[in-house]
């Protein structure tokens, strides 16, 4: 929580109209961060958050120009200092009857754009805003996913390479920006309830030892811990969020 003497931290979170990224915008509110919101869609004034209009940046992350583009906006928003990046916008396509696209039929176009937003903008704004990063000595959570390390009945096979290549770059990450005083880990979410989720879902969660599915606001608790003095010396981790699914 903010005291008097203490200055507001800042966090830069991707992916933020829906899911995950809503819950983790509230978590972060309530803990009177200042939370700079992106997503491809306009600010929804139904979000109520405190200064949720004028914190939202517009921005297709598929396009790499774009994102840049994004970076000198959110620069011209900061004083300097950005204390957390959080990468959790994320697609995962299917084919028109809903099924997971497979590494034989995937069509490279697509594949291209989901690394563009899976992966690639974690990097460009990683790269971008480290300069600000470095100065509020701030953390970096990278979203991966359970379909990044085991073939994933829903999830296709461009979404689970893009996400265990953003596995990969969370440890690159980590050795590159620990020395400047920047934390960099991920987390990995099981089944989480969102709009990401494909039908059947449900008979995966018979067989997850929880028996349920992962709540948002469980997620967001999770990023907000990683970005919090509490994970203080945290680096380079990758932390489940799944109920025991992978046991
Ligand atoms: N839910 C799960 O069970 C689960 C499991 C494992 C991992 N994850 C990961 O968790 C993260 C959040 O997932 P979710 O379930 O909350 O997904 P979601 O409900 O589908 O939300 C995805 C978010 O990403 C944004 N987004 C998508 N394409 C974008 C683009 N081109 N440019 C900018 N923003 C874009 C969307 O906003 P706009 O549509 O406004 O652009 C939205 O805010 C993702 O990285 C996902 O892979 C989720």
């Amino acid at each position: 929580m903010l005291d008097k003497t203490s200055e507001q931290k800042v966090i830069l979170l991707t992916g933020a109209s829906r899911g995950i990224g809503h819950a983790t915008v509230r978590k972060f509110s309530e803990e009177k961060w200042r939370v700079i919101t992106c997503s491809r869609q306009a600010f929804d004034p139904k979000c109520p958050w405190p200064g949720g209009e004028e914190n939202h940046i517009q921005v297709d992350l598929s396009n790499p120009n774009n994102t840049l583009h994004a970076i000198e906006e959110i620069k011209d928003r900061l004083n300097g200092k950005l204390h957390a990046l959080v990468n959790n916008a994320g697609i995962s396509p299917k084919n028109e009857k809903g099924n997971r696209l497979d590494s034989i039929n995937t069509d490279l176009s697509i594949w291209g754009q989901v690394f563009h937003v899976n992966f690639f903008a974690s990097v460009i704004l990683a790269r971008g805003l480290q300069k600000a990063l470095v100065k509020a000595k701030g953390t970096i959570v990278n979203v991966t996913s359970i379909a990044g390390s085991r073939v994933h009945p829903f999830a296709g096979a461009a979404y689970a390479t893009s996400k265990a290549a953003l596995g990969a770059l969370t440890r690159e990450m980590a050795n590159d920006f620990g020395p400047l005083g920047v934390r960099v880990n991920a987390i990995a979410p099981g089944e989480v309830k969102t709009a990401i989720l494909s039908k059947g879902t449900e008979k995966i969660v018979s067989d997850i030892p929880m028996k349920r599915l992962g709540m948002p606001e469980e997620v967001a608790d999770t990023i907000f811990y990683l970005c919090s003095e509490h994970a203080s010396y945290v680096s380079g981790a990758e932390i489940e969020i799944n109920g025991g699914q992978h046991v």
